[in-house]
């Protein structure tokens, strides 16, 4: 089968990488793609992954391309493609494209779309409001005694979600996104929640309109510094699986949510075929959607694809058939962790252009993968593209063992400003279940 990936980030490398494991793949290329995925080869043809210079969101040139080389499967990775109707589009052209539609993507496209769909279908969410009018939003963060997310509707790099402790706080907060419009139009309408204790997961399903098979599950670190201090970024590290729920936990809390997700969806003919990614807090009252992504999560994918035994071909193709029902998932029983390498600066500005060393020395290691993010070749080298740079990503029997060889790698891998977090799964470590 002909294979395109769009997108380029450590996400996509991570497909590209699992994709091209399987014998089904003759030929692939990704637009626009990075240094690694371009040393990635199929394993069925000895064929180079192409990388095509088409960025994820020029949808005109990208369906040009697909019209002449005629990839059997596309396969979305980033958030905005899909919410442009890149499905829709390739669909209109006969072309079979792995990703929810327009209408489906919305779950991440508009998170005012999302809390009414919990609202009305009692998928278990924050107590929450959505707002057009300033005014009315104060006084609901007021109700909350200021203790609250204040989100922008709509897409926002991962960047529109506000905290706030006190209401001096939410107040301001109400006023960054909705008066001083620091996220543009997404911040036409918000959402509030209530401020949510507990323990972050990221739990993924793969849909294909009928059935939702559901992952193991992973924890990313969002914040920039050790000890979850400094900003939010995009994920600076992950690991799978997570001490934090055994496994009948997940299931009785993905059941919790998958199944009034999945009634609204019938009810409301929304056809979700892709992978829906809800960001839940496991709360003393329970498993609590924050946030619903209509896509894989980025590190998330990178410790996945390294634990997923199916192939991955077989399974996106099951999704847009429909026919998912009939496969079962296997994972690896090991533990996975990534840590991400990012520029210096980052998630603010960071130099480009900045040559990495180290990573042959790298190859050499058993249960190591890097993952290549933000990268590109400059005469020959590789060199520093992005914010998020590099996913280092280590196996083994257990999240220690697992943690050790990481780290192990990203020692022997140089970067001028190099930034990366030393606990990736410190927490889970020291963790003790209360059932224990
Ligand atoms: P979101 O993009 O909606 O997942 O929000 C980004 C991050 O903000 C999440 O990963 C959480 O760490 C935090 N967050 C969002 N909503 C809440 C909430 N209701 N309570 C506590 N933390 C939240
Ligand atoms: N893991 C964060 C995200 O993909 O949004």
């Amino acid at each position: 089968m002909k294979l395109l990936v769009i997108g380029s980030g450590g996400r996509e490398h991570a497909l590209v990488w699992k994709l091209a494991h399987s014998p089904h793949a003759t030929r692939l290329w990704c637009a626009p793609g990075n240094a690694g995925i371009q040393q990635e080869r199929c394993a069925g043809s000895g064929r180079s992954v192409e990388c095509v210079p088409i960025g994820a969101e020029d949808l005109d040139a990208l369906l040009r391309f697909a019209l002449e080389h005629r990839p059997d499967l596309t396969i979305v990775g980033p958030d905005n493609p899909l919410a442009l109707g890149i499905v829709d589009l390739f669909q209109n052209h006969h072309l079979r494209i792995w990703g929810p539609n327009q209408r489906a993507a919305q779950f991440e496209s508009s998170k005012a779309f999302s809390q009414n769909f919990m609202a009305v279908h009692g998928v278990p969410t924050a107590r929450s409001g959505v707002f057009t009018d300033p005014h009315a939003a104060k006084r609901f963060a007021a109700s909350l005694d200021g203790r609250c997310a204040v989100k922008a509707d709509g897409l926002a790099l991962g960047k529109g979600v506000l905290l706030a402790q006190s209401l001096p706080e939410a107040e301001a907060a109400i006023e960054e996104i909705m008066l001083k419009r620091s996220f543009g139009k997404a911040g036409e309408q918000i959402v509030i929640q209530e401020m949510l204790e507990g323990i972050e997961v990221s739990l993924h399903a793969l849909c294909d309109g009928h059935v939702a098979r559901l992952f193991p599950t992973s924890q990313d670190h969002k914040r920039a510094l050790d000890g979850d201090l400094g900003p939010n970024t995009g994920g600076m590290g992950t690991f799978s699986p997570v001490p934090f729920l055994s496994e009948d936990e997940l299931l009785e809390a993905a059941r919790g949510i998958l199944e009034p997700w999945q009634r609204g969806c019938r009810a409301e003919g929304i056809d979700f075929r892709g992978i829906l990614y809800p960001g839940v807090m496991l709360t003393a009252a329970g498993p609590k959607v924050l946030e619903f992504n209509a896509r894989f999560g980025d590190p998330e994918t990178q410790v996945y694809m390294t634990r997923l035994e199916n192939d991955l071909v077989e399974l996106l193709d099951a999704c847009v058939s429909g026919t998912l029902k009939d496969i079962e998932l296997r994972w690896s029983p090991q533990t996975a962790v990534c840590v991400v390498m990012a520029s210096g600066g980052y998630p603010g500005p960071y130099q480009k252009g900045l040559p990495i060393s180290g990573l042959d020395g790298v190859t050499a290691l058993p249960n190591v993968k890097v993952f290549h993010a933000g990268t590109a070749l400059h005469q020959g080298s590789v060199v520093t593209n992005g914010g998020r740079v590099l996913g280092v990503t280590a196996w083994g029997d257990t999240l220690a063992q697992a943690q050790e060889t990481a780290y192990a790698a990203v020692d022997l891998i140089e970067f001028e400003g190099a930034q990366f977090r030393r606990d990736i799964g410190a927490k889970a470590l020291g963790y003790r279940s209360p059932l224990s």
